[in-house]
């Protein structure tokens, strides 16, 4: 089933009385990602926990074609949320990161330090300050107490005080929800908003030299799109991108424990502070994972450049196929693996900072009982804000290891591009 959606932000009337309509952009977002029409809200659903075959269907469609679903105002409970994930991955069995919602060694890792498993669910509660609501609760100690990561404790430099005072905050981590390590990216990720302030604004800063800002809501969970970051490359990055694959590093949240962010979110500094792979938790070969840094969307069969930028370890090149012309500017015609860390950062990030400039980036604005739905194999996203400990944030994000490794660009995709 089609359904059809206007470019311009009027509602559209689709099927079975569903309406879809462009997210509200703010004033910063540019003319590519509205034509791309990445993000859309959704109305109409009859009961969003219990989904009919044909409302899921529409849902699956628009989340691969526009990378970000909102619902507006959804009583949602954990077993729906939990049941609305699965009907992506009817077969997927385990939370992202495991059974326990938790990663090995979660002492050492950078994952979230207050992610919180509602009892007999793999939904996470995720915020900030001292969660006291019984139904946000849903059966955890009460008062619970949660932490927002703060760029502070993660980047190599830091906004100062004063600045953090004046609403000043970055982006914390570019990323896809993932462990990239025995498990499969998740394909869907779904986050409900539960409490949030919602008057106060920030403003994110790059502080990479360019200057490049972006006014957020505070708290706002920032999405780019794969699909976008990978076609504005130039072909020579283009080719590079059909041929290259991602070696991740074993028990990567671990392994990166001691490194420290750039300014952006977008990966690591190189300073060799990386924890050495004989000091990790035991980790097998097998389990490392290999992945395409182009990944292909089931329904469109757009390419979209999903690198995990702070996991990255090496880099796998092929040659170019039989036939593609080498031009002056062609990068490693013959193929390669890049094994330097400095250099594999430096050649990613080279290909993915123009996807994150201002225009490109669509920032939630969360409101209680809004819902949203990401593409997580098609789009990166990051936290924004700084919270005092006593402003409240309560979310519950659900997200489930795949039932099936993620595609990468056909033989046809590289012949194109390369
Ligand atoms: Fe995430």
């Amino acid at each position: 089933m089609t359904v059809p959606l206007t470019p311009a932000p009027a509602t559209a009337a689709a099927a079975g009385g569903i309406t879809v309509r462009p997210v509200p952009y703010a004033e910063t977002v540019g003319k590519r990602l509205r034509d791309e029409q990445f993000g859309v809200v959704v109305e109409g659903i009859k009961d969003i926990n219990r989904l009919t075959e044909e409302e899921f269907a529409i849902i699956e469609k628009l989340l691969y074609k526009h990378g970000v679903v909102v619902f507006e105002d959804v009583d949602l409970t954990p077993a729906g949320q939990h049941a609305l994930t699965n009907a992506f991955d009817p077969d997927a069995q385990e939370y992202g990161h495991g059974k326990v919602g938790r990663p090995d060694q979660a002492s050492k890792s950078i994952l979230h330090p207050d992610l919180r498993t509602i009892p007999g669910t793999e939904v996470q509660l995720i915020g900030n300050g001292l969660v006291t609501d019984e139904h946000v609760l849903q059966g955890l100690a009460n008062p619970c107490k949660l932490r927002h990561p703060s760029h502070q404790t993660f980047h190599r430099t830091r906004i100062s005080d004063d600045d953090s005072a004046k609403g000043f905050t970055r982006f914390y981590r570019w990323h896809i929800d993932a462990a990239l390590y025995e498990r499969d990216p998740p394909k869907v990720t779904t986050l409900y908003g539960l409490q949030m302030p919602t008057a106060k604004r920030n403003t994110v800063r790059y502080d990479d030299g360019t200057g490049d800002e972006l006014e957020v809501p505070l708290g706002g969970t920032a999405f780019v799109s794969g699909k976008v970051m990978f076609d504005i490359l130039p072909a020579h990055l283009k080719s590079l991108a059909v041929r290259t694959k991602v070696r991740y590093a074993p028990h990567p949240y671990v392994w990166m424990g001691s490194a420290r962010a750039r300014s952006t979110g977008l990966g690591m500094e190189s300073e060799g502070t990386e924890m050495a792979l004989d000091d990790l938790p035991p980790w097998k070969d097998e389990h490392v994972k290999t992945l395409p840094v182009c990944w292909k969307n089931p329904v469109t069969g757009h390419l979209h450049f999903q690198v995990h930028p702070s996991a990255i370890h090496e880099l796998l090149v092929d040659p170019l196929p039989a036939g593609a012309s080498r031009t002056p500017d062609t990068l490693y015609p013959d193929g390669a693996h890049l094994t330097d860390l400095k250099e594999v950062r430096e050649l990613m990030y080279s290909m993915q900072r123009p996807g994150i400039a201002p225009e490109l980036v669509y920032v939630v604005d969360w409101k209680p009982k809004q819902l949203a739905l990401f593409h997580n194999r098609g789009t990166l996203h990051s936290i924004t804000g700084a919270f005092a400990e006593d402003e409240v944030r309560a979310f519950w994000q659900c997200n489930q290891a795949a039932s099936v490794p993620v595609v990468g660009p056909t033989e046809e995709d590289v012949r194109r591009c390369a």
